[in-house]
């Protein structure tokens, strides 16, 4: 029970990191944990002669209950030899999973690690690998969530990396393929590990990551939060509760979004708006903030949040936003969560480093990951809606089942203005006045093409709506479509854009 022994717990405290017992206490409900592979020693023949003696082999395994709720567990011991992974450490790691998987439970893995542990070689790496492919063949199954409390380097952040969501906890979890020596030495870039690897660069810069807290306390609160919209497995629904009105008065929803195109707002303000009270789980927050994804309740039952943010480039889909949403969308199909798309997109972002980039690889994907997807789908358009970008957000051609539009709302092939200039180019260069000529026929074009009603009229759009009425359409159709179902061709499996 005393770990790698009191002189290392000590260490792993000034730290300010916990033991794996002390996280699991405070992750799980009081008295709940039940420990499972205490007493498993390394497999290694020449371990006595070696006096090789890891208590639990370097991790803690179990299951026990959050809020109530089964989970599967397991904490690296950092006291045990670094929390090193040798073969009976992950031989306990694959129980877990296997447990998981066959009792439709989450399992939470909580990382702290100095990876590859290096007196049991290859044995390690198979280990390694062992887990690799459970992580893949449970995906979908049941959920899988990986928090990052110390190092999780070299191949090891694969497992992470494999499962659905990365927690890491800032100035002590860091994750890297390789570190900064190793860095230094090959390229001669000079890095800390904090800056290379910590929970802000992999939250705001590599989105490895999708969420961070302060300190240990903080973190596991929130992967407690995410367990709350998440169903146990992917045959179960997701659990609902009571439902809670937003706390605004509906009227406010009007004045949020400008109805000058070029002016910006924060979608978020409109969210808030439509979904239940303090409800809304913001997932990767700090990555790609273009777009928003994240958990909420409607009328209690959890649904995802998809929304592009005019406020950070003007809400356009990138790489970025498309990996990002992408595969919040598959998540929530894997897991039964129907959902919900707020639309006010201008299309994609033009450049040479994206289209070098690939923005045509990653931008399939979004179209995949909606057109894939079996789940209910409802999307409001709040204002822009334009070209390939319109389709791609839960647009009826790739399968929404519920299309709504704010009188706002601009669909179209492009903006009004990047259309008079290609269409009504010679008629502007032959006005004496040409601003005042692009202007007219800018608004012309407007009130042509840039409205909801075209698509209306042929049921792309289902109704055009008051934005004050958005919830109480969005719990209707929730309503309606609650027990939708819908097939797919058999298939071994797609073959998802990557
Ligand atoms: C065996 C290890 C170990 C390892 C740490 N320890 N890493 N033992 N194998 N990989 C042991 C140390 O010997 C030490 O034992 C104790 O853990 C604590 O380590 P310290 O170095 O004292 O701690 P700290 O200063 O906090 O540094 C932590 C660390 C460092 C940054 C993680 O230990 C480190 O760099 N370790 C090696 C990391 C690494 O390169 N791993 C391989 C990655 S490649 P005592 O007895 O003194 O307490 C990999 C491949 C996976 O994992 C491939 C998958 C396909």
């Amino acid at each position: 029970m005393g770990g790698g022994g009191e002189r290392r717990i000590r260490t792993q405290h000034e730290k300010g990191k916990g033991t794996a017992r002390e996280r699991l206490e405070q992750f799980l409900d009081e008295g709940s944990f039940v420990e499972l592979g205490t007493f498993v020693q390394t497999g290694l023949s020449d371990a006595s002669s070696l006096e090789i003696k890891n208590p639990g082999e370097g991790v803690v395994t179990g299951y026990g209950t959050v809020n109530g709720r089964q989970v599967f567990v397991f904490a690296q011991d950092f006291t045990v030899a670094g929390g090193s992974l040798g073969e009976a450490h992950a031989a306990k790691i694959c129980h877990i999973l296997d447990l998981a998987s066959k009792n439709g439970v989450p399992v939470i893995g909580l990382n702290d690690s100095g990876g590859a542990r290096i007196q049991e070689g290859v044995y390690a790496l198979d280990g390694y690998g062992s887990i690799f492919s459970r992580n893949t063949i449970y995906s979908g199954v049941i959920p899988q969530i990986s928090v990052i409390m110390g190092p999780c380097a070299g191949g090891a952040v694969y497992s992470p990396a494999l499962q659905d969501f990365i927690f890491m906890v800032s100035g002590t979890g860091n994750m890297f393929i390789t570190g900064p020596q190793v860095i230094k030495a090959v390229t001669g870039e000079t890095v800390s590990t904090e800056e290379l690897g910590g929970a802000l660069a992999h939250n705001r810069t590599s989105g490895v990551a999708h969420f961070m807290a302060d300190d240990e306390a903080e973190c596991l609160q929130q992967v407690k939060t995410l367990l709350s919209y998440l169903p146990a497995n992917n045959m179960e629904d997701p659990p609902t509760a009571e439902p809670v009105e937003p706390g605004f008065e509906r009227e406010e929803l009007v004045g949020i979004v400008p109805e000058n195109p070029n002016r910006s707002y924060n979608v978020k303000d409109v969210i808030l708006r439509v979904v239940d009270g303090g409800s809304f789980f913001e997932v990767h927050r700090h990555f790609a903030e273009n777009a928003v994804v994240g958990f909420a309740r409607l009328g209690g039952a959890p649904v995802g949040i998809i929304a592009n943010q005019p406020q950070v480039k003007a809400g356009c889909l990138d790489i970025d936003s498309s990996d990002k949403i992408s595969r919040f969308v598959r998540f929530c199909d894997c897991f039964n969560l129907p959902l919900v798309t707020l639309v006010d997109v201008p299309g994609y972002l033009p450049g040479v480093e994206q289209e070098w980039g690939g923005i045509i690889r990653h931008g399939a994907k979004v179209l995949y990951a909606y057109s894939e997807a079996t789940v209910p789908q409802i999307s409001v358009i709040l204002r822009k809606a334009y070209g390939g970008a319109y389709i791609a957000m839960s647009s009826r051609s790739l399968g929404a089942d519920y299309c709504l539009a704010w009188p706002t709302a601009e669909i179209a092939v492009m903006g009004p203005e990047g259309a008079v200039n290609i269409v009504n180019r010679r008629d502007i260069e032959a006005a004496e006045d040409k601003e005042e000529r692009r202007r007219e026929l800018v608004d012309q074009y407007r009130q042509k093409f840039a409205n909801p009603y075209i698509a209306a009229a042929r049921g792309w759009v289902d109704e055009v709506i008051d934005p004050r009425h958005t919830r109480i359409y969005l719990l209707k159709g929730l309503e309606m479509l609650r027990e939708k179902r819908d097939q797919r061709p058999m298939k071994k499996h797609s073959n998802l854009p990557l």
